[in-house]
């Protein structure tokens, strides 16, 4: 379903661009670098995702963060290692997103409160041809929708500590 949706949104001549250079980065970059084993996502990474009303960084983001993105978005990690210094780890992380921009293109804002349709973070999350790069988790299955719609919410509601 959001497949379709991600193959029928509109592309723009920039992100073309943008596309067309990074799959021989990446072609270098996998070829160096060893993937982490299938199946890395740790079950006991922290507790399954709760529909909560109100979603809070602490509760409710960063545990996704944990289970899903800390593998590459650490010290050291695949991410770092293609350049994204975002680190996704408890501690900074909230901070690291919030109105900042993208190193791929600083026009477009990680977190931008209030308004998940653009941000970065969520357009990543949910669309299969974000406006930049690849959709993530990079390598792995989607968010479960859950998942996606609670870090829509987390942003839609200022990005609440
Ligand atoms: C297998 C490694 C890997 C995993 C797992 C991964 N990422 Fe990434 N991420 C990357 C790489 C490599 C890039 C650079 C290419 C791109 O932008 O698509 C990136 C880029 C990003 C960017 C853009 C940063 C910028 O400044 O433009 C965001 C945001 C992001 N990832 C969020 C996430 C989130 C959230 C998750 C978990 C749901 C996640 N990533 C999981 C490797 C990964």
């Amino acid at each position: 379903m959001s497949r379709q949706h991600g193959i029928a949104g509109p592309a723009s001549s920039h992100s073309i661009f943008v596309r067309s250079a990074l799959p021989a980065a990446f072609a270098v970059l996998a070829a160096g670098c060893p993937l982490p084993p299938q199946g890395h996502r740790t079950e006991n990474a922290g507790s399954p995702p709760v529909d909560r009303e109100i979603v809070s960084y602490g509760f409710d983001i960063q545990p996704i963060f944990d289970k899903n993105c800390v593998v590459c978005h650490r010290k050291d990690g695949l991410g770092e290692s293609a350049g994204i210094p975002l680190h996704l780890n408890s501690g900074q992380a909230r901070l690291d997103l919030i109105d900042q921009p993208s190193v791929r293109n600083p026009n477009l804002i990680l977190v931008l409160p209030g308004d998940p349709d653009n941000s970065l973070l969520y357009q990543k999350v949910s669309q299969d041809l974000p406006p930049v790069g690849f959709r993530m988790p990079l390598f792995d299955e989607p968010l479960s929708d859950l998942e996606i719609d609670l870090i829509r919410r987390w942003i839609e509601q200022g990005a609440l500590p």
